[in-house]
């Protein structure tokens, strides 16, 4: 996804690395204190469009983006010919309006993922949302729970075989797993290619072209790679795809009752104008609802189990009481969510804060500012599961903003919202129940992991998804 590349492109980003990641270097800030960059002549603070291109910005972003917020809501980098809206209200405004401000062209993920419905916008994008979006919401994924729970339990299982694999130890009487690589990476993955119906042998193989195609994504030097992958991925899939056209497939709960027809197989059934979804049509839609959950609902995983452990008594109150993994998922989202923002494309000229917009510029909905903003938040750069201040109920397209509560933005709101919502909670608050059911005595183990500028404490998320988190326990 676009987003993905605009803002966390620089995923494994070094925070010690030599490399300035920008053509001026700035100087690493302690969090929350921006670099002085100077005063315009009415006291007005000055931002230079190479700071968000920096190393600074990656990992200390939030004191300039309340820079925007206060003083340049909708900010022009004129070095990349971007507009950047920063302010909650801005932000929810422009993803309701998807005629004034358009999804097309987006561009960096078509090769790889196909024709998708990121991409479209209007009439065309409320048919293929409608025809794709349902799937993956509504009762028999409310029935896919227990699913869900038996693929966590499996993959802590699997660590007893992953102590050759280098990020499973034993280390006396403590077991040191690093979260990603065994657990959170592949998890999502796993659970989307049950509910879409592959068959279980084709699971690492699926895992194979998620990353594949993930990697080449945005145009980069991978993209070759990404393109073989999603060959690959759709021969794979029109052997799948004939099969289920002769023989529809079922999901079935833990005992075996069928509780409805796999997605694939209702993608086949799925008549448009009285024509079939082409082969090509659905292996789109697979390749996007892969490629948008799994590096996505990974991030939000590990950062709120970095979040939480940092926190030790908010971690104290989700172990007293699991509903409390619900607040979580969801102050994680606010306060490091796995994705920045998406773009948009204004469709007419427009002025926004007194600012020209021509029309068909890019504009960058910056979901990052926006989930920060105290104008709706208060105190935004704290993490506190139990603040009045956000709503962490059911997912609304329309979005929730009453009763002095709002809805985070890191599902978006609006026509785009989310499909996949519903499934990233459930595997990130269901995985992590059974996560701490098992890892008795959890930590951080502080050694391993990137450490701020003083050298001591623990690297700030920033807008980097945690690249690695090792985790120390009681042995089982
Ligand atoms: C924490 C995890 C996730 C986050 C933060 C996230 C975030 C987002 C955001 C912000 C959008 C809106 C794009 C826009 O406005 O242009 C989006 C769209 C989408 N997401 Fe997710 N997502 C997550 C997980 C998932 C999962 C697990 C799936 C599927 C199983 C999924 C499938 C999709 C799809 C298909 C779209 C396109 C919707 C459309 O354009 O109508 N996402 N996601």
């Amino acid at each position: 996804m676009d987003a993905l590349r605009d803002f966390t492109a620089e995923l494994d980003t070094d925070i010690h690395s030599d490399d300035p990641g920008g053509d001026r270097d700035f100087p690493l800030m302690p969090v929350g204190q921006a670099v002085d960059m100077g005063q315009a002549p009415d006291g007005t603070p000055l931002l230079d469009p190479r700071v968000l291109h920096s190393r600074e910005f990656f990992r200390n972003p939030y004191p300039y983006y309340r820079i925007m917020r206060d003083h340049y809501p909708c900010f022009h980098d004129k070095l990349h010919n971007t507009y950047y809206v920063t302010r909650y209200e801005d932000v929810w405004r422009c993803y309701f309006d998807d005629e004034g401000f358009n999804t097309i062209p987006k561009g960096s993920s078509s090769g790889v993922l196909g024709n998708t419905q990121l991409e479209l916008s209007g009439v065309e994008h409320r048919r293929r949302r409608n025809l794709y979006g349902q799937h993956l919401v509504g009762r028999s994924l409310d029935l896919r729970v227990p699913s869900i729970q038996r693929l966590a339990r499996q993959m802590i299982d699997d660590w007893d075989d992953m102590l050759d694999s280098g990020y499973v130890f034993d280390d006396g009487r403590k077991r040191i797993v690093e979260l990603g690589m065994a657990f959170a990476n592949e998890f999502p993955v796993r659970v989307v290619c049950e509910v879409l119906g592959f068959p279980n042998e084709a699971r690492k193989q699926f895992f194979y072209w998620y990353n594949s195609m993930m990697s080449g994504l945005g145009g980069s030097a991978l993209q070759k790679q990404g393109l073989e992958a999603r060959q690959s991925l759709e021969d794979y899939v029109q052997e799948i795809v004939e099969e289920r056209r002769r023989k529809p497939s079922y999901l079935k709960d833990e005992d075996g009752n069928v509780i409805g027809k796999d997605i694939i197989t209702k993608l086949c059934e799925t008549r448009v104008d009285g024509d079939y979804l082409s082969t090509e049509e659905i292996t789109s839609n697979i390749a996007l609802v892969v490629a948008a959950g799994g590096e996505t609902t990974r991030g939000a995983i590990v950062n709120m189990w970095y979040l939480l452990l940092q926190h030790p008594e908010q971690f104290a109150a989700v172990c007293a009481d699991t509903e409390n993994w619900n607040r979580a998922f969801h102050e994680t989202l606010r306060n490091s969510s796995p994705i920045g923002g998406q773009p948009r494309h204004n469709s007419h000229d427009l002025e926004m804060h007194g600012v020209h917009v021509p029309a068909g510029s890019l504009m960058q909905m910056v979901d990052f500012s926006a989930n920060h903003d105290d104008r709706v938040f208060k105190d935004p750069e704290k993490f506190d599961i139990f603040r009045p201040d956000l709503y962490s109920g059911k997912l609304l397209r329309s979005g929730y903003s009453k009763e002095g509560r709002c809805s985070h933005m890191a599902f978006g709101v609006g026509p785009h919202l989310c499909p996949g919502a519903w499934i990233s909670h459930q595997e990130a608050v269901e995985g992590s129940r059974i996560l701490q059911q098992r890892l008795k005595n959890v930590r951080i183990v502080e050694d391993r992991m990137a450490k701020d500028i003083d050298g001591k404490s623990l690297a700030p998320i920033g807008i980097v998804r945690v690249p690695a988190l090792w985790l120390e326990f009681d042995r089982p």
